[in-house]
């Protein structure tokens, strides 16, 4: 296998959601990185539904208030990515709003570059939504997606890996 090729399996390898974060910040030119590569992401008919708010830890006493896990408290950053339905592609023949499923692989581009860096993340999801819009001033008609915690990780990148159903379970050739 040619070099750059093993590379990006082995990041997508190593990547694994991390919850302890060391009490260190992030180099601002490599969270301009991170940043980037939000924007850069594809998205339905490139229409870029999506809005991030980058959270330091600084600025976060209300937010950290409302996680459960005190590990994503420590986390030096924490990305909020927000869906605007109104700026999305939408199906024709089901209305299907493609919102979320962009700034979803948003987040996820962008999870991918900060496992590249040696930056550990986690999705958060488990919140209350209409508590967190409210902590971030998110307008009534923007969707909160999920939250992205990000920062080196305490352990660095623990080896054991959550278990995957079987391939064969959920890949199907031709038909399901
Ligand atoms: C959409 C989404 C929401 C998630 N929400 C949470 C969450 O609220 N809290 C948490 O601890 N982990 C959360 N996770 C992390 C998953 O539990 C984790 O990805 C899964 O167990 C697989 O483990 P891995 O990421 O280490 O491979 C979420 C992941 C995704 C993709």
């Amino acid at each position: 296998m040619e070099e750059k090729v093993k590379v990006f399996y082995e990041l997508y390898e190593r990547r694994r959601s991390v919850r302890e974060f060391e009490d260190r910040f992030i180099e601002p030119e490599k969270l301009s990185r991170l940043l980037m590569t939000l924007n850069r992401a594809q998205s339905a008919a490139n229409r870029q539904p999506w809005h991030f708010i980058v959270v330091e830890n600084k600025d976060r006493a209300e937010l950290n208030a409302a996680l459960t896990k005190e590990g994503f408290r420590k986390a030096p950053v924490i990305i909020a990515g927000c869906a605007d339905p109104a700026q999305a592609w939408i199906r024709k023949a089901d209305r299907r709003n493609y919102s979320w499923v962009d700034v979803t692989i948003a987040l996820t581009e962008m999870i991918g570059a900060a496992t590249a860096e040696g930056l550990g993340t986690c999705w958060i999801a488990s919140l209350d939504p209409a508590q967190v819009k409210k902590i971030l001033g998110v307008p009534d008609q923007i969707d909160l997606v999920g939250l992205v915690a990000i920062g080196y990780p305490r352990d660095g990148l623990k080896k054991e890996k959550k278990e995957r159903k079987p391939l064969v379970e959920v890949i199907h050739y031709g038909k399901w």
